[in-house]
C-alpha cells in the first residue's frame, strides 16, 4: 500500500537529555514495530522541550542524539518520517489556532503541568501551560490517525481529541469531519516504566538519581550494577498475578522483563514463580543487556556521523511539510484566515 494510503501515525519525543529505558519500552520500540503498517511520523519535538529552560548548546546537541537514537533503535528514515518539530512552521502556527479553541478549564485538570510547575505555579512558563495545545497541534496537523506513546501521555490525547472534537464543532461545515480523532496506541506491557529506587514513581529523565534509570546508553557494567542495586522487598518472587500487584518494585522488574522479552507478566510470573531477586536481576540484566547493547553501539556510531544526520532530518523535514501543507492551508480557511 502507498504511504498516502494507509492509516498515519504520529508520535514524538522530547531532546532533553539521554533517553531510558522507559522511552524505549513505553514508546520507541513501538515505533519501529509499526512503521511498515501505518504511514508513520515521529518527531523530535525541540519546541516542547524549551518549555522548561535548556541550554542552548545542549539542546542542539540533544536534537541529534534523539535523531541518532531513533536510528539506532531501528527507525529507517526511508520508510517513516523523521523531523525536527520546529524546522516545520506549521506546528507553532496550528497551535495558536488550537490555543484559541481549547479551554483554559481544560488545561487546568491537566496533572502532568501541576507536576512540572510544582508549588511554584506562577513562575511556570506559560509555554508550559499551553504545553497540550502544541502537542494537540502536533497530532492534528499530520491527520494522524493513532498515536504510539506510554500511559503517560493518556490524558494529553484526551485534550487533543477535546480539541478536535471542539474545532470540528464550531468550524467545520456539516457533514464535513475535518480533525480525525486521533486513538492512543499503549501497549499493554511496560506502558509505564517505573524508577529502578522506587517502584511508585515513574521512570524518568529528570529525576536526579541516575540509578533510579536505565539509559540506553549505559554500558553493560553499569547496566548490571544498577539492575543489581534496583530496589526490591524482602520475599522471593510472587507466583500469581494477583499477588504482583502488591508488591511495585517486583511488578515493576518483571513488567520491564516482560516487555523485553515480548511476554505476558503472566507468563513472567509462571517462569519465576518462587525465585530469588538475585537469580531473577542476574537474567534480567543478560536480557536488557542483549537488547540494548546493539543499539548503543549504533548510537554511539551514528553520533560520529553528523553529516549524514542532518541529511536525514532535512529530507525528513522535506517530507513532513508535504504532508502538513495542506492541512494548516484548510485549517486557516476554516477559521477564516486568508
Ligand atoms: P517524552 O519525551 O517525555 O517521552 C517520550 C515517550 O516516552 C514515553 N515514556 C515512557 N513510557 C513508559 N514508561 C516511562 N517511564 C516513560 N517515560 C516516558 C512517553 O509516554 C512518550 O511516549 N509530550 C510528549 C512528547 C510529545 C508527543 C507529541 C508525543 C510532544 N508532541 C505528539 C506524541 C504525540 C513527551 O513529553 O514525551
Amino acid at each position: 500500500m502507498a504511504a498516502s494510503e494507509q492509516p498515519r501515525v504520529f508520535s514524538g519525543v522530547q531532546p532533553t537529555g539521554s533517553l531510558h529505558l522507559g522511552n524505549y519500552l513505553g514508546a520507541i520500540r513501538n515505533f519501529v514495530d509499526i512503521q511498515d503498517d501505518y504511514d508513520a511520523v515521529y518527531c523530535i519535538v525541540d519546541l516542547h522541550a524549551i518549555t522548561v529552560w535548556q541550554d542552548p548548546v545542549e539542546l542542539k546537541q540533544n536534537i541529534l542524539d534523539v535523531a541518532a537514537a531513533y536510528l539506532a533503535c531501528g527507525i529507517d528514515p526511508k520508510r517513516s518520517t523523521v523531523f525536527v518539530q520546529s524546522e516545520i512552521s506549521g506546528h507553532a502556527e496550528l497551535a495558536w489556532i488550537l490555543n484559541c479553541v481549547a479551554r483554559i478549564g481544560w488545561l487546568n485538570r491537566m496533572t502532568q503541568f501541576k507536576e512540572k510547575a510544582g508549588k511554584n505555579r506562577e513562575n511556570a512558563s506559560v509555554g508550559l501551560y499551553v504545553y497540550p495545545n502544541l502537542m494537540a497541534s502536533d497530532i492534528l496537523l499530520y491527520h494522524a490517525n493513532f498515536v504510539p506513546v506510554g500511559d503517560d501521555q493518556k490524558q494529553h490525547l484526551e485534550i487533543t481529541r477535546d480539541i478536535a472534537q471542539r474545532f470540528n464543532n464550531d468550524f467545520t461545515p456539516e457533514g464535513e469531519e475535518f480533525f480525525p480523532l486521533p486513538e492512543p496506541l499503549i501497549l499493554p506491557v511496560a506502558s509505564r516504566v517505573m524508577s529502578l529506587r522506587d517502584g511508585q514513581k515513574k521512570m524518568s529523565k529528570s529525576d536526579p538519581s541516575d540509578m533510579s534509570r536505565i539509559d540506553l546508553i549505559d554500558d553493560p557494567d553499569l547496566l548490571r550494577k544498577k539492575i543489581g542495586k534496583a530496589k526490591t522487598d524482602p520475599l522471593p518472587l510472587p507466583d500469581s498475578r494477583e499477588e504482583l500487584e502488591t508488591r511495585p518494585e517486583a511488578l515493576n522488574l518483571m513488567s520491564i522483563y516482560s516487555g523485553v522479552s515480548r511476554q505476558s507478566v503472566e507468563q513472567t510470573v509462571a517462569e519465576h514463580a518462587g525465585r530469588q531477586f538475585s537469580d531473577f536481576k542476574s537474567k534480567l540484566a543478560d536480557l536488557l543487556i542483549s537488547e540494548l547493547e546493539p543499539i548503543r553501539k549504533e548510537f554511539i556510531r551514528l553520533k560520529t556521523d553528523q553529516a549524514f544526520l542532518d541529511q536525514c532530518l532535512r529530507e525528513g523535514g522535506d517530507k513532513a511539510a508535504e504532508r502538513a501543507a495542506p492541512v494548516l492551508g484548510r485549517a486557516k480557511e476554516l477559521v477564516g484566515l486568508r
